[in-house]
């Protein structure tokens, strides 16, 4: 896309790691919110997304669930993000889903920043966590390598500035970007059926700018935008890149993981998605876009 339209935008970040390492905590410490509260046996279920401000400069983080049911979800965390922060217990340290967030986050291409969490306890041990993350060429700086490690506890907030200065300083290097000026373009999080509301979409905007009233298309699904609402529940009427925001008025729930695109018209949308039910005109679709670039219409 041409440099002259392009605005920088928020990171994304993904906080990943096994169940129970403080994940939600580590954000409800951030927010000062007490989500952890709610959740049914204290584990984590749907990917939550949330925008918090810092010196008047916004992150979005997307929250993920540590249990080893939900690899799919890991996955598309990771794919919808600039920054995975990997939060592993200091007393537990590396587990199973510790290795599946780096590998994730690796094939994602995305830069890990390592949070080592709840160093209060007693029987913390930062230097065998390092360690043990060493072994998956996750290096400290410290000791000669390149990740950046930030020893932090959510219950006492020891380390939250630190970790929060490291994410900027991060996203600074990365010169993240985008148009807004565009039919907005984005990732569908999470989607489920509302009694009252009827299907509800969380979309991460990644370009462009979505307004109440835009046609859009997401995989099968299609309508036009009725209502959004940002993460702290507030009716809104745009959404600029990396923003997440939930949308109403799509005629069925979208797939979670899907791309979403703003169209000009209902009648561009509707074609978007009854092309996109045959697989075989979808992958026409797929060839013909990019022989005309017709990305950027989109
Ligand atoms: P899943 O989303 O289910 O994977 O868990 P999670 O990683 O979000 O962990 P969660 O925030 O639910 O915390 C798990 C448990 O660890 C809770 O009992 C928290 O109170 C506790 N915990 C989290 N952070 C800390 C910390 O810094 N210190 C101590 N001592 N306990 C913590
Ligand atoms: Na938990
Ligand atoms: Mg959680």
């Amino acid at each position: 896309e041409d440099e002259a339209t392009m605005v920088s935008r928020p990171p994304v970040v993904c906080v990943m790691g096994h169940v129970d390492h403080g994940k939600t905590s580590l954000l409800d410490a951030i927010r000062e919110t007490r989500v952890t509260d709610r959740e049914a046996g204290g584990i984590t279920q749907h990917i939550g997304a949330s925008v918090v401000s810092i010196n008047n400069r916004d992150i979005t983080f997307l929250d993920t669930p540590g249990h080893e049911a939900f690899t799919a979800m890991r996955m598309r965390g990771a794919n919808s993000t600039d920054i995975a922060i990997l939060v592993v217990a200091a007393d537990d340290g590396v587990m199973p889903q510790t290795v599946e967030a780096i590998n994730h986050a690796r094939a994602a291409g995305v830069e890990i920043i390592v949070a080592i969490n709840k160093i209060d306890k007693p029987s913390a041990n930062i230097d065998k966590v390092k360690q043990e993350l060493s072994e998956y060429e996750l290096i400290p700086e410290d000791w000669g390598g390149s990740t950046v490690f930030c020893p932090v506890s959510a219950h006492t907030k020891e380390g939250i500035d630190n970790l929060l200065e490291m994410i900027l300083l991060t996203a600074d290097v990365l010169e993240l970007k985008a148009n807004p000026n565009r039919n907005a373009r984005g990732l569908v999080i999470e989607a489920q059926l509302d009694k009252g509301r009827g299907a509800v979409a969380t979309v991460l905007v990644q370009k462009g700018t979505l307004h109440v009233g835009d046609p859009v298309a997401c995989g099968s699904s299609y309508g036009k935008v009725r209502a959004m609402v940002d993460d702290k529940g507030r009716r809104v009427k745009t959404a600029t890149p990396s923003t997440p925001v939930e949308i109403l008025g799509l005629n069925s729930v979208p797939v979670a993981g899907e791309t979403f695109v703003a169209c000009d018209s209902e009648k561009d949308a509707k074609s978007f998605a009854e092309t996109y039910i045959s697989e075989e005109k979808h992958k026409l679709v797929e060839e013909t876009k990019s022989r005309m670039s017709l990305d950027d219409l989109f």
